[in-house]
């Protein structure tokens, strides 16, 4: 059954998604209208990837949240697809809150995701209850089943948090369904239980795989929990995360966590823990394993930190991030726009060893909408004190990306290329000191800038928000440098 709240929702999204279109990003997933923040259901269903998100069609500012519905073969192109989800049942009256889904042997595809009650005191004061819930569908139309919530206060862990408890991930092994779930242990930090079903219904508490113990933030929100190459991965996105130097920075961060995991004892041992993103606007991803093996990961392309940073009169706020291919190497997660874009990468302009110091353009290099990679060495290691590149240039503003080999650090910095006022604009991250080369491969889509270095050993998201018209690329460094430059438009 349709309720009133979702086809209200799936109405007004219809109406109203032309307005959108021009502001529209050209190939990152973006809501139909209005809000949207994380990730949820990114998954396989029959043979396709479907993507729902955290979704307010009626304003560019959060709201009661539904579930936005798209769908794609290949990462780059989006269908979409009406609104699956809307808070329309007394346990989600205030929210569908993040989760994930998973494909049913009988063919259907089940959503768990968070439903969010907000209680108000006699004092006035608002206490809000998060619990697990079910819907289950056919790839457009869900039905949140009877049973709900599935999870719930009860199934906390002893000394959980009982008003933060949210963002399910399912997964299957064999025959048994498990789900890992955001939660505060009694310290007030995150911790992250795990749950496990026969059926995808009937769910029952088995381990807390990890916590927090305050050293990465507080709320954990968000968790991720997956095999790769021979490793075990956690990622949580942590509130309130501290800088630890370069390697984390503050406010909300996302975290990763590599070990071993042994299934028998569900005995999770890390390893190493690294940022997984070193830019300003990434945060919440979700992964899936795709149909070839490689596991993808897609984040939201804002942060909670930036929030009131936005275009002027634009009728979305939100965009996720290009897929990412994710690989260890050496205990370290690798991150690399998923191979797909290159399919519709197109006039390709490409120099090899210009020599640049002083700062230059160079013919057909420009743009606002592209993939560009750009390799610099010097003759010696220790020639150069920084290399830069400036991207949405214009005479007075532009986006920085500095290199600087003596300190191995990448620093971008977009206060010329961001609103007037004074806002979270630069940072900074070590890279690996390849005697003195570096590779950074840069997608832009209007306004979005994703730095993948060195093949992906860091990765970089932000935004910047000069006019759209500001297209040129500078390079400059101290002292003689050469680079390699190629640089693709695309053909959608
Ligand atoms: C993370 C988050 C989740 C929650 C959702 C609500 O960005 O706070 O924990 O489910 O957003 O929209």
């Amino acid at each position: 059954m349709i309720s009133e709240i979702l086809l209200r929702a799936r109405q007004y999204e219809s109406e109203n998604e032309y307005l959108a279109d021009k502001h529209r990003p050209e190939f990152h997933a973006t809501g139909t209208i209005g809000w949207i923040n994380d990730p949820n259901g990114f998954s396989v269903y029959k043979g396709e990837y479907h993507l729902f998100y955290q979704y307010h069609p009626y304003s560019t500012q959060w709201g009661p949240m539904h579930w936005g519905h798209m769908k794609t073969k290949d990462f780059i192109k989006w269908e979409r697809l009406p609104v699956a989800i809307a808070p329309d049942c007394d346990y989600d009256k205030d929210g569908c809150y993040s989760g994930s889904a998973i494909e049913l042997p009988d063919g259907r595809q089940l959503l768990m995701y968070t439903g969010v009650v907000k209680e108000t005191h006699e004092d006035g004061s608002v206490e809000e209850f998060q619990h697990q819930c079910i819907a289950i569908g056919d790839g457009i139309n869900y039905e949140k089943i009877d049973n709900n919530p599935v999870l719930d206060i009860k199934d906390i862990p002893d000394g959980g948090d009982i008003h933060d408890f949210r963002d399910p991930k399912i997964w299957k092994d064999g025959e048994d369904y498990y789900a890992v779930i955001g939660n505060r242990a009694c310290d007030g930090s995150g911790s992250i239980p795990m749950y496990t079903s026969k059926d995808g219904i009937l769910w029952s508490y088995v381990k807390t795989i990890d916590t927090c113990n305050n050293r990465y933030g507080s709320m954990w929100e968000c968790p991720d929990f997956f095999e790769l190459d021979n490793k075990q991965i956690l990622v949580v996105s942590p509130m309130d995360m501290e800088a630890e130097g370069l390697e984390f920075h503050g406010g909300h961060g996302v975290v990763v966590i590599g070990g071993l995991y042994d299934k028998q004892n569900h005995d999770f041992k890390r390893e190493w823990v690294q940022a997984c993103d070193y830019g300003i606007d990434f945060y919440a991803p979700q992964t899936l394993l795709a149909l070839d093996g490689r596991r993808i990961m897609i984040g939201w392309m804002r942060n909670w930190e930036t929030t009131n940073l936005r275009p002027d009169n634009c009728p979305i706020f939100g965009s996720m991030t290009i897929p990412r291919e994710l690989t260890v190497i050496e205990n370290r997660l690798y991150i690399n726009p998923v191979k797909e874009i290159e399919k519709y990468r197109n006039n390709l302009v490409h120099y090899e060893n210009v020599e640049v110091k002083e700062p230059i353009q160079l013919n057909g290099i420009s743009g606002r909408i592209f993939d560009m990679t750009v390799s610099v060495t010097s003759e010696t290691q220790d020639d150069y004190s920084f290399f830069r590149m400036v991207l949405g240039k214009d005479e007075k503003h532009g986006a920085s990306i500095i290199y600087r080999p003596k300190e191995n650090t990448v620093t971008f910095d977009r206060t010329l290329a961001s609103k007037r006022f004074d806002t979270l604009n630069c940072r900074s991250f070590y890279v690996n000191n390849h005697d003195g080369k570096i590779k950074l491969r840069i997608i832009m889509d209007k306004d979005s800038i994703e730095l993948f270095v060195n093949d992906g050993e860091a990765v970089a998201t932000f935004l910047i928000y000069n006019d759209i018209s500001a297209d040129g690329i500078e390079f400059e460094a101290d002292k003689k440098v050469y680079i390699d430059v190629a640089h693709y438009t695309f053909d959608f």
